[in-house]
């Protein structure tokens, strides 16, 4: 099965355990580290208030993508050491670049965290000689399209009604030949 169809077939309604938001904590730490499964429990609650009601991942989803040798996953944190981002890429059975999901807190968006963690996962595919990654977006996603464009994604193919609620994605995707080592 490809891996899109892995994703789509584990991806269910999420639910929300912690909506505290948290202003004031500043973001000045931009170091990316990877994610285990010790934080799987701040992840969810951090994806909870990422991604509207049925649009982010399950707890299961994270739990298996975050035992797949073939998944990468980072984070951001503040300065209190909380997480404020965080991004996974699956790279596929072809050996392209998936970056499955991405999620950055309402109170630390327009910082950069989110380009951020998608530059340091293109340097992790790069070199690991992976040469394409690639993602879908929901058309009503205009922010996300945005921050996708601006780091050199195109939209290659619309894939009719790809989320559970009928919506339609953009795939994109991105060549990683001209990064810098
Ligand atoms: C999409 C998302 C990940 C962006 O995270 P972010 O950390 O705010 O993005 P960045 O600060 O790195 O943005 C980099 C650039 O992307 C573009 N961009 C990002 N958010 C934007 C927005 N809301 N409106 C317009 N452009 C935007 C801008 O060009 C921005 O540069 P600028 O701030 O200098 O203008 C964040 O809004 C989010 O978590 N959304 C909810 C979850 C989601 O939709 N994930 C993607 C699923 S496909």
């Amino acid at each position: 099965m490809a891996v899109i169809d892995i994703i789509k077939s584990i991806l269910s309604p999420g639910r929300s355990l912690d909506a505290r938001p948290r202003v004031g904590t500043a973001v000045s730490d931009r170091s990316v580290r990877p994610l285990t499964r010790s934080h799987l429990r701040e992840l969810v609650q951090v994806n909870s208030r990422c991604f509207g009601p049925g649009d982010g991942y399950t707890k299961y989803t994270f739990e298996y993508l975050l035992d797949d040798p073939r998944s990468l996953s980072y984070r951001i944190d503040d300065d209190l050491g909380s997480m404020a981002a965080f991004a996974f890429v699956m790279i596929t059975d072809s050996g392209a670049g998936h970056l499955t999901t991405i999620g950055v807190l309402p109170e630390y968006r327009r910082r950069g965290l989110a380009a951020g963690l998608i530059r340091h996962v293109e340097r992790a595919l790069a070199s690991r000689g992976t040469v394409t990654l690639m993602l879908e977006v929901r058309v009503s996603n205009i922010e996300a399209q945005a921050l996708y464009r601006r780091e050199g994604f195109v939209v290659v193919q619309r894939i009719n009604r790809y989320y559970n609620n009928g919506e339609d994605c953009f795939l994109m995707m991105k060549t990683l030949f001209e990064l810098e080592k």
